[in-house]
């Protein structure tokens, strides 16, 4: 089960890719990537993956370096060359290699990455956050490469002794965690803010609200302010490393009664079921053309 790397067609042990020093990935963080979890030996919701990311691609008008089927399927030989079982699957594009210039020239080469890794330690069954001002750029739909605000959020978490920071604005609306979705739960509706250019629209968040209609759980999809956040009885964060993760104390303060309440057990017992229930449609006999649970 080796860790790989693929860069521009060639495969090799993950340590010893490599990539440009000229590459506009490395000295304008000009490119967009996807992060998928490698589940049961699954590559779980790579379709919806490599969707959101064709739509990355266009918002910063970056040639993607093949044609999306063709994308999966590369996609796809990784990590079957890999065998991972349970790790995390990153694909990355940037807009290529060329000599030091803001504006890039025509006609350049996209750079594509793609690494397997095997997940390195268990993932959380709850966690502790904070809150921090918002201060990214206003394309947050697009999963771009360029990343230094989530960095520092991620530092002020370490600093703070908690396990993930929370962006919320200027104008006091929760947005989302530095690499996550949030929801919260008050009097048994579940809560989310709305995809509306301010976050990243989320693959996990997107089958969470499913999983919640499915089970008749009421969801409201509405800007969130942070009084009524904090004042939650139930938080809870979604991403494709993390799944659906509770948030047991928030600022300082514990949330609700600070253990992970009935609706964020509900729905991570849904996602995990989902996950072990998901056929890629490159595995069945019939494909559809798209990923749905079996
Ligand atoms: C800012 C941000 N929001 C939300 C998410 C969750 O997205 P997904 O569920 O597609 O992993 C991520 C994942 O990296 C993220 O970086």
């Amino acid at each position: 089960m080796p860790e790989l790397a693929y860069v521009n067609g060639v495969i090799t042990p993950l340590e010893e890719a490599r990539v440009s020093v000229e590459d506009r990935g490395f000295q304008f963080a000009d490119g967009i990537y996807e992060v998928a979890k490698i589940f049961d030996g699954k590559l779980i919701d790579l379709d919806r993956h490599l969707a959101r990311l064709e739509n990355s691609a266009r918002m910063l008008e970056l040639p993607l370096p093949m044609p999306l089927p063709e994308l999966g399927r590369t996609c796809r030989d990784l990590h079957a060359r890999s065998g991972i079982e349970d790790g995390v699957f990153y694909l990355q594009v940037t807009r290529g290699a060329c000599p030091r210039v803001h504006a890039a020239p025509p006609g350049l080469e996209p750079t594509l990455v793609m690494t397997t890794r095997r997940l390195s330690r268990p993932l959380p069954e709850k966690i502790t956050a904070i809150t921090v001002p918002n201060n990214r750029w206003k394309m947050c739909a697009c999963k771009a490469i360029a990343l230094l605000p989530t960095v520092l959020a991620k530092h002020a978490a370490v600093k703070a002794g908690v396990n993930e920071a929370i962006f919320v604005g200027d104008d006091g609306l929760v947005l989302e965690g530095a690499s996550d979705n949030v929801f919260c739960v008050k009097d048994g509706v579940l809560h989310t803010p709305p995809a509306d250019g301010r976050i990243l629209e989320g693959i996990t968040r997107g089958r969470v609200l499913e999983l919640a209609e499915e089970r008749g759980i009421e969801v409201r999809v509405a800007p969130l302010p942070l009084d009524e956040f904090r004042a939650a009885d139930e938080v809870f964060l979604t991403s494709s490393v993390l799944t659906v993760v509770p948030v047991v104390a928030l600022d300082g303060r514990p949330v609700g009664d600070g253990r992970p309440g009935p609706v964020s057990t509900v729905l991570r017992e849904a996602y995990w079921d989902f996950m072990r229930r998901f056929r890629d449609v490159t595995d069945s006999p019939n494909p559809s053309g798209s990923s749905s649970p079996a």
